[in-house]
């Protein structure tokens, strides 16, 4: 292999389970772009001298997980007003000698949303999304670009608070005791919490108050069809399943990296799908 090809890579700690190989080399691949995508396995420590040596590297640009998000968006040069606006930075790129950091969450969010129900949002004017970490913060972000009316509903109220108040207060917040009562009013729910995820407890919330027409939208990926999105769509409701955020959200970086926009195609779905179903024993 040449020196000379671009290279970019995901950093993170554990970094091993992380898909954006299987995506990156897929469209590497496929478009014919002389070009790699690796695993860098960082620890916390050694992460700040591996990311200001990036380029020295021979790195054109990375993406950043867990847990160097908070990290990334602190040291990059300057970030884009997705980064800025979610407090974190899982995509870096060069600009001339400068490091930016974005983040490209939210983004993979809506494009997804806007693939899967093309007009989603020509009626659609209120959104409840479901949790306050770190997910729930780009979807908020993507949901207020589009103009929606959002209510968080989070079980830790006071970071549901906190959320509202890094936004401005343009969310309202609130406790899952008024969700009854928010679901009544919303055209679409979005799962941002961990909570239905393979390994961890199932998320536990009666669909029945749910506005007739809303839309589903579970982030959560693994198992690929979750409780939340069976039910949902067995009362009538449209779902959006969370696998391709991830895909479309890894669109920005390599368009960044490359110099080609990649497409999320079937085929790389389906690759993906059996690399989950292969790794995670659930379909
Ligand atoms: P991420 O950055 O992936 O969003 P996170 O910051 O740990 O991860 O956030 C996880 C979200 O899932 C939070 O909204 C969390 O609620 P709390 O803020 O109350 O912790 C939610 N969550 C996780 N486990 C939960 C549980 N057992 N019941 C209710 N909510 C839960």
């Amino acid at each position: 292999m040449s020196a000379t090809i671009p290279r970019a890579c995901v950093i993170g700690h554990p970094v091993a389970h992380s898909r954006s190989p299987l995506l990156h080399g897929y469209w590497l691949r496929t478009l014919g772009i002389p070009g790699a995508y690796e695993r860098a396995e960082v620890s916390a420590g050694d992460f700040p001298a591996f990311l200001r040596n990036l380029q020295a590297h021979g790195y054109v640009g990375a993406n950043i997980t867990v847990p160097h998000k908070g990290e990334a968006f602190r040291m990059v040069d300057r970030r884009d007003g997705a980064a800025d606006a979610i407090g974190a930075v899982n995509t870096v790129w060069y600009a001339g000698d400068e490091l930016v950091g974005g983040n490209t969450d939210a983004y993979g969010f809506i494009a997804h949303l806007d693939a899967s129900l093309p007009g989603w949002d020509a009626r659609a004017p209120r959104a409840v999304v479901l949790g306050a970490g770190g997910a729930a913060r780009a979807v908020v972000h993507a949901l207020l670009e589009r103009g929606l009316a959002v209510a968080v509903v989070n079980r830790t109220i006071a970071r549901a608070q906190e959320l509202a108040i890094h936004f401005a207060m343009r969310p309202s917040d609130h406790g899952f005791d008024e969700l009854p009562d928010v679901l009544s009013r919303a055209d679409l729910l979005v799962n941002a919490t961990s909570l239905g995820m393979a390994g961890k407890e199932p998320l536990r919330i009666d669909l029945g108050p749910l506005k007739a027409g809303a839309m589903v939208y579970d982030i959560v990926y693994v198992p690929l069809e979750t409780a939340l999105l069976r039910a949902a769509a067995r009362l009538g409701h449209r779902t959006v399943d969370g696998l391709g955020m991830l895909l479309h959200q890894a669109v920005p970086g390599f368009s960044r990296w490359f110099g080609v926009t990649p497409t999320v195609t079937p085929e790389l779905r389906a690759l993906v799908e059996a690399d989950i179903r292969a790794t995670s024993g659930t379909a």
